[in-house]
């Protein structure tokens, strides 16, 4: 099917699946691609939870947590890096780009992500990036719960043990100090709080196409979804 959505809400391509499935680098390929909009909803989680740690708050102080997502003061903007444009995020007014992708972070934020208020305090954050030509959206919920209507779910999966070494490897090359079993086990314990959350938990979506990128190279995973965006949207056919 293909869908022309010009005439109505920008169109969107939701991307979920668990940490380290490949969703947030073909996400923004993709979008640099088409010059869409990109939400990193992850980011947005990350930094409440980074948030939370800034202001010594306990991760079971749930109304002060709900109220630090609601007044999050983050932007996200793009710069001249050594190897072109690159996504910067602020927060406060500090580049925190680095340090939100630490495994403390991530941590923090499946914490915080499984409470509620918190998710709806970001909602309508998030919804705010559906603006023309169009958005790809990476999380874990865009295609359940944030986008329903998208014209292109994709759910992305690979084993934990791949995850665990891709993330390493990422890791690694930005200079920051990891374990590989120690971000295995992150990584495991994360699955399994996001997985099993009660409020919108890892699922894909009913009509999601899922793609186990455990045997993809990056290039593979993106050339797969770029076949099936432009099979889905006319405006998308003459994308190289
Ligand atoms: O995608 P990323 O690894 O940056 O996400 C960090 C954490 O934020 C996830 O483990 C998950 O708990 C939470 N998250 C979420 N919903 C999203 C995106 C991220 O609950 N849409």
């Amino acid at each position: 099917m293909t869908v022309n959505s010009s005439k109505s809400m920008p169109p969107v391509i939701t991307i979920d699946g668990p940490g380290g499935s490949g969703k947030g680098t073909v996400g923004q390929r993709l979008a640099w691609k088409f010059k869409w909009e990109f939400l990193d909803s992850g980011a947005l989680y990350r930094l409440v939870g980074l948030s939370v740690m800034n202001h010594s708050v306990e991760m079971t102080d749930v109304a002060r947590i709900t109220e630090l997502a609601r007044n999050l003061d983050a932007q996200f903007a793009v710069r001249d890096g050594e190897q072109g444009e690159e996504w910067i995020i602020l927060l406060e007014d500090q580049d925190v780009s680095d340090q939100l992708r630490t495994e403390s972070c991530a941590s923090a934020a499946s914490q915080v992500a499984q409470y509620d208020s918190v998710r709806s305090a970001l909602l309508e954050r998030q919804r705010a990036f559906q603006v023309p030509p169009g958005l790809i959206a990476d999380g874990r919920d865009m295609g359940t719960v944030v986008f329903p209507d998208a014209g292109l779910k994709v759910f992305l999966t690979a084993s934990a043990d791949i995850r665990a070494e891709r993330r390493y490897k990422q890791l690694k090359s930005k200079g920051i100090g990891a374990t590989l079993s120690a971000i295995l086990t992150d990584i495991q314990a994360r699955d399994d709080r996001d997985r099993n959350r009660v409020v919108a938990p890892l699922v894909p979506a009913d009509d999601a196409v899922i793609v186990d990128t455990s045997e993809m190279s990056v290039n593979d995973v993106e050339n797969h979804v770029l076949k099936l965006a432009k099979q889905r949207f006319r405006q998308l056919e003459n994308i190289g």
